[in-house]
């Protein structure tokens, strides 16, 4: 029996794919390459020793995903496949509605025509809207405020609707806060395409001498230096959690949510300064106005996940920025080896 991993070859996917054959469990991916390449799939064999199929194909078209849970015996599916810009989806929104929502419906066709009816969904903490109570529970009233955000809010929903129509599924919506960090193997990571839009990996090209210097966005928060404080989560405590939703899944049915973060909340200046720590570089930094959308405090409260998944996250902002930076100066411009040759022959 196989879990297919949909955008496997991505940040979050590639990571669990390492921690799920690690665990001994057998993959198939399915990937587009929209925003990945498919050396992250043969980095995923290196540092496992294993070998898995992948299927380069699109969640839009129903009859390649008929193709591959024909070929494959697929007993549970972690969902990973999307946009997820912000900015973009703000451009672009019927794209973000097609990819994402689309893309969702046609997977849980395909799955219940093959009657399989366990799904780990990547869900947001972006679901949780402007909130400004902290720390963030499962239970706080759900608002995005872009439409990548609706995206997640809405496949939330048509999943409920989709459980209450048939209580054989079991699906749990994974609301991560946010991932950052990379494997410690130095082999795979975050590898954005273009100016990164997160905080982390912007650093880290800084860092890399790809960019000049950072732009925090607002110093006059209500939080002690003034920048905005998040919930950063290691990618590998995050592909951990996966594991720990697909043993629920596997055990009970019902649709359930839990977030994914560390409970613990860091501002931008902490993060510039851990950075500087784990990579012995320094950040320039210029202070701009505040990005419009953005929240002041943002964390999760992680008791849920803790008592019903039995996990909780491990690593800490030391690790997180240890690997990140790891990973950027091996591989400078990600993924892609022909600018690794033009950087080098510069
Ligand atoms: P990513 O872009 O690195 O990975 C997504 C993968 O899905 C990519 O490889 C892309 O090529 C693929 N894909 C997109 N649309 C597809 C389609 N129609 N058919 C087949 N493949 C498709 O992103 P990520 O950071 O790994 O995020 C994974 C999931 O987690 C996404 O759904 C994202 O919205 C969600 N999420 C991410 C974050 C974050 O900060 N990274 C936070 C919360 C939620
Ligand atoms: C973190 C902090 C910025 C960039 C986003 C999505 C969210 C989720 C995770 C998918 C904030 C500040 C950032 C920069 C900065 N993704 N910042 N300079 O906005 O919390 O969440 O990623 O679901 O939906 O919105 O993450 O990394 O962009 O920002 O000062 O160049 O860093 O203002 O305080 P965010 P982020």
């Amino acid at each position: 029996m196989k879990i297919l991993i949909t955008g496997g070859s991505g940040y979050i996917g590639s990571h669990t794919c390492v921690e799920l054959l690690n665990a001994g469990y057998e993959i198939v991916v399915v990937d587009n390459f929209l925003n990945s390449k498919a050396e992250s799939m043969n980095r995923v064999r290196r540092i496992t020793g294993k070998d898995f199929k992948y299927y380069e194909a699109d969640l839009l078209n129903k009859d390649a995903l008929d193709v591959i849970f024909s070929e494959n015996n697929i007993s549970a599916v972690i969902h990973f496949a999307g946009l997820k810009a912000v900015g973009e989806s703000n451009n672009f929104p019927l794209k973000y509605y097609q990819n994402n929502v689309t893309g969702t419906i046609n997977l849980c066709e395909i799955m219940k025509k093959y009657g399989v009816k366990k799904l780990v969904f990547s869900s947001s903490a972006t679901v949780y809207g402007s909130t400004n109570q902290v720390p963030i529970k499962e239970e706080t009233i759900l608002g995005a405020e872009n439409p990548y955000g609706r995206t997640k809010l809405m496949i939330e929903e048509i999943l409920r609707d989709l459980y209450h129509s048939d209580q054989s599924w079991s699906i749990a919506l994974l609301r991560y806060f946010n991932p950052i960090g990379a494997h410690e193997s130095g082999l795979i990571g975050e590898d954005p395409k273009g100016i990164p839009n997160n905080l982390m990996p912007y650093i880290a090209q800084v860092a890399v001498g790809r960019l000049s210097s950072l732009s925090v966005y607002g110093n006059d928060y209500p939080t002690l230096d003034g920048t905005g404080i998040r919930d950063y989560i290691h990618v590998v405590d995050l592909a951990i959690g996966h594991l720990r939703a697909l043993e629920k899944v596997q055990c009970i049915h019902g649709i359930n949510a839990y977030n994914l973060g560390t409970g613990i909340g860091y501002s931008v200046l902490e993060m510039v300064k851990a950075f500087e720590k784990a990579s012995g570089i320094s950040i320039p930094y210029v202070m701009k106005d505040r990005r419009p959308g953005d929240v002041a405090i943002c964390f999760a409260d992680v008791t849920k996940a803790r008592i019903q998944l039995g996990w909780k996250a491990s690593r800490g902002i030391e690790a997180m920025c240890r690997d990140i930076w790891r990973w950027q100066k091996n591989n400078p411009n990600g993924y892609n080896e022909e600018l690794e040759i033009q950087h080098s022959d510069k």
